[in-house]
């Protein structure tokens, strides 16, 4: 199988690499094509690299751009597609929506048409996509593959054009898609834009922890590698023209997450701090249109595919933690980056 995978010098694409060639018996080669925005950062992968020189290869392009991808599509023969290139974090969404516009939406549309002109060769296109396309939940419920799609911010709003551009293609063309709706993320290699990696070295800096709002919004966890186990079962399982609601079964208030995270700081062995790190918290001003709760039902994925999540929170925050400890390099290397200028200017670092 030679697996075109979008995106995957970014956070989960990075993680579902690894993961493929370390851990499961896939035996293809793997093209990883990603335009390296702010968040693509292919030293995620350079251990990955040097280790399967005969079956993983980088290639640096834009999703959008049609002659580039067909090139591509027709020089490696691709005969599969994972597709995690996106645009990725809300806040930049609601500054400067143009780029979830033209990646998000354009850029799945230039994979779609390239796919169905060689859907003789092509066997499985897999659309990932997020549970934020739902809109937002009360205090009941969850959201399920059947749940009507209320998309609120402009990177939700261009998942979700995505989304149903993907199912067109199944339904008009024949296309071979799937597609999974997740939670949110965590784990190694994350941007530190987003609220778990944001924490953490904030905390370990001994930085204002910014909370939006009364930090009573709550968001369900799933560890990344948890995520990349759901995706190949659906790779190698998943029928064909199926959603599949992806979730940690972990539901927490942004609040309680960021004082366990405190919690686990406190008394980390290999630190010694003489405050507790949940001093830092500070409540900051909203972020507008903030989704309340987001709760997957992952009963389907359990059901029909045999995946459930098997990481507790503690576990993975620990281990997420100590990953962010003992890569400072990596840390300096992604804040020295475009990073630190849209940093200061959103989170006042
Ligand atoms: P990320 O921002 O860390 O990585 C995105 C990657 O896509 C980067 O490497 C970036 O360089 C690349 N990219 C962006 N625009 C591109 C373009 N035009 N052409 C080629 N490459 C491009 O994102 P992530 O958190 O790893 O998310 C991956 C996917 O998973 C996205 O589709 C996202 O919507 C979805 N998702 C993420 C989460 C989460 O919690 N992080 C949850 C649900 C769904
Ligand atoms: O639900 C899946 C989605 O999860 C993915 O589709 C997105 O790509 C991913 O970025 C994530 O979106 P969120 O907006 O939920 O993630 P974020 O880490 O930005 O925020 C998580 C929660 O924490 C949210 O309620 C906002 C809040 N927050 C976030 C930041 C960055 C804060 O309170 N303070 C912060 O500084």
């Amino acid at each position: 199988m030679n697996l075109l995978v979008t995106g995957g010098s970014g956070f989960i694409g990075s993680n579902f690499i690894r993961y493929l060639l370390t851990e499961t018996d896939f035996n293809g080669q793997i093209i990883n094509v990603d335009c390296l925005t702010y968040a693509g950062n292919p030293e995620n992968l350079s251990d990955i690299e040097a280790r399967f020189s005969d079956r993983y290869v980088f290639v640096k392009a834009d999703i959008a751009h049609q002659e580039e991808m067909a090139k591509i599509f027709d020089y490696y023969s691709i005969d599969a597609v994972c597709h995690f290139a996106a645009e990725s974090h809300v806040d930049r969404s609601i500054a400067a929506p143009d780029a979830f516009i033209h990646t998000n939406i354009f850029g799945t549309y230039t994979l779609l048409e390239l796919a169905r002109k060689r859907m003789h060769h092509i066997k499985r296109f897999h659309h990932i996509s997020t549970d934020e396309v739902y809109g937002s939940l009360g205090k009941n419920g969850y959201f399920s593959e059947t749940s009507p799609y209320q998309p609120t911010s402009p990177y939700s709003a261009s998942k979700a054009a995505s989304d149903h551009l993907v199912r067109a293609y199944f339904y008009t063309y024949g296309l071979p898609v799937t597609l999974s709706n997740c939670s949110n993320n965590y784990g190694p290699y994350q941007f530190p834009e987003k609220l778990i990696p944001l924490m953490i070295l904030n905390a370990l800096a001994g930085k204002p922890l910014p909370v939006y709002g009364d930090g009573r919004n709550i968001r369900d966890w799933l560890y990344v590698r948890d995520h990349s186990a759901a995706l190949w079962t659906i790779l190698e399982n998943g029928e064909i023209g199926e959603t599949y609601n992806i979730g940690g079964n972990c539901e927490i208030e942004n609040i309680r997450l960021v004082e366990q995270i405190c919690g686990i700081i406190d008394n980390h062995p290999s630190l010694g701090f003489d405050t507790s790190r949940k001093d830092l918290i500070t409540f900051v001003t909203d972020r507008p249109g903030h989704d309340r709760r987001y709760a997957i039902d992952a009963t389907k994925i359990m059901a029909d595919l045999n995946w459930a999540p098997k990481t507790p929170i503690e576990k993975g925050l620990r281990e997420t933690i100590d990953w962010y400890i003992e890569n400072q390099e990596w840390i300096d290397r992604v804040i020295s980056g475009e990073y630190r200028n849209w940093i200061e200017q959103h989170y006042h670092f």
